[in-house]
Parts: C-alpha cells; structure tokens; sequence
C-alpha cells in the first residue's frame, strides 16, 4: 500500500494543478475582454486619455487598482464611455485583479505616437533627471521601481495624473511630494509642460 500511495498522490496533485491552470487560463481571456474597450487588448492604448498598461510591474498594477477601488485615486469617466475605472475594479474579485495584473504586465509596452515640441522635450529632460529620476529611472521606461511607466504614455493621461497631483486630487507619497515641489518652484507650470514632452518624445 506505502508504495502505491507514493505515486498516486503526486499523480492527483499534478492532475488537479492542471485543470486550475486550464481554467485560469480560460478566465483571464474572459477579463481581458472588459478592459480592451479603453486599454486595447494588449494593453497598449489608442486613446491619449487612457494610459497604456502594457508592462507595468504587478506590484505598481495591483496599488493602482486597490487605488480605484478604495476612491482613494480618482477616476476619469471618458466623455463617450459608460464606466470609469471605480466602476470597473467594483466589479473585479481579488483574485480577478491579481490574474489581470499577471496578463498585463507581460505583455509588451509600445510608446504612444504623438507629437511634441523638441525644445520643451530638453529642457524637460534636464527636470526629470534632477527631480524624477530616482525613482521613475532611466528616463522614466524603467518598471523596476514599480512606479509606472511614464516615458511614452499618452499627453492626455499624462496631464491628468500630473494635474491631479499638482491639485492633490490623487496623493502623493510624502517624498515624491517633496520633489514635486522643489520641481514647481524652480521651474514653476512650465516645469509640468516641459516634463510631459520630455516623456512624449520618447517613442
Ligand atoms: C471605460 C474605459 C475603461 C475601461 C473599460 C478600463 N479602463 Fe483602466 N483606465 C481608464 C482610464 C481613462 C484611466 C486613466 C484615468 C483614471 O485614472 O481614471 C485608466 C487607468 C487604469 C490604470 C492605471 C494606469 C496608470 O498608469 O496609473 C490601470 C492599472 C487600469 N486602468 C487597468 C484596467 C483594467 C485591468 C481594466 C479591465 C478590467 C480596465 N482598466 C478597464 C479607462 C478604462
Ligand atoms: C521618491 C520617489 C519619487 C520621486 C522622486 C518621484 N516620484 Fe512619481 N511616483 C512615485 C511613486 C511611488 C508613484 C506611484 C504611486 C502613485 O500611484 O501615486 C509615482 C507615480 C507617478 C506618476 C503616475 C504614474 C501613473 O502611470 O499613474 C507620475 C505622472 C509621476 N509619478 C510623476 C513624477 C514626476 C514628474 C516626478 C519629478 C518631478 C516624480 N514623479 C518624482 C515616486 C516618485
């Protein structure tokens, strides 16, 4: 009998793990379907209100949406649409949002093609490497600092979150905050326009 059980149990285990994965699998292509309408089904936007999601971290992909959730980040309701992104992580489960954060941060991000001044671009690019840098670094591209993705996302959404942040509608963490400030102060609005074409030029 002790010898049996020694193959039969890894043998049901692997069974069933498999049959989880299956119908994850089934599942996630089903939630996808809810966000392609705005974010495409690959994550990269064609709208230049609506960010790209395309390779973000999970980590940053998973506070955005506890964001939306709690109302603690505000949500954009788009002129010819019928929800907002409150409306969408409503009706998402935990484990929902975790198999799309999983989805979505493997696929491949693509910069918004847009237009953009080349002389803001320049002097955008010397405020982001003084005030941004450190955490959204390499020029903003990287993911590794789980802070989103900032270069090449469309000027629309990016306007937004920093209009947002300028007007504490969304909070900032309290060094970010700090950054963002001495950011305003040296270069004043401007300094907002100048980082958006930085980020822009960037395709
Ligand atoms: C009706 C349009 C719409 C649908 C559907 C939608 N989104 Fe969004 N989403 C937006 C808009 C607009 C924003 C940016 C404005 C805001 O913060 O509300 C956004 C922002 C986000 C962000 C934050 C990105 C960042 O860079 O901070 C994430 C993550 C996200 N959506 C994921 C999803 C997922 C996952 C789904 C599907 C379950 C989904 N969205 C469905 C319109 C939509
Ligand atoms: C000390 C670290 C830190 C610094 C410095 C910093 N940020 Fe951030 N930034 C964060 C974190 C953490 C988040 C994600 C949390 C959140 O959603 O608010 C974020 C998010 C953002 C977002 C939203 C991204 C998205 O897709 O939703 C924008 C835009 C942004 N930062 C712009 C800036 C700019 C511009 C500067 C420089 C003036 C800056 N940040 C400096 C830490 C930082």
């Amino acid at each position: 009998m002790k010898k049996q059980n020694k193959y039969w149990i890894p043998l049901v285990l692997a069974c069933s793990l498999g049959m989880m994965t299956n119908s994850a699998m089934a599942d996630v292509d089903a939630l996808v379907k809810k966000c392609a309408d705005c974010h495409e089904k690959d994550g990269n936007s064609k709208n230049s209100d609506t960010p790209s999601i395309a390779g973000m971290s999970s980590a940053f992909f998973l506070e955005s949406m506890k964001g939306y959730k709690t109302g603690s980040r505000p949500a954009l309701k788009l002129k010819d649409k019928k929800e907002d992104m409150k409306d969408v992580t409503n009706k998402l489960s935990d484990a929902d949002v975790k198999a799309l954060a999983g989805y979505f941060s493997k696929q491949k991000f693509t910069a918004f093609k847009q237009e953009f001044n080349a002389d803001l671009a320049k002097q955008g690019k010397q405020l982001h490497k003084q005030y941004c840098d450190k955490c959204h670094s390499s020029g903003g591209t990287s993911t590794e600092d789980d802070t989103g993705i900032l270069a090449g996302q469309p000027a629309g959404y990016l306007k937004y979150s920093m209009d947002n942040y300028a007007n504490g509608k969304r909070e900032m963490s309290k060094k970010m905050a700090t950054k963002f400030k001495a950011m305003q102060e040296a270069a004043g609005n401007d300094g907002i326009t100048q980082l958006i074409h930085y980020y822009t030029s960037q395709q």
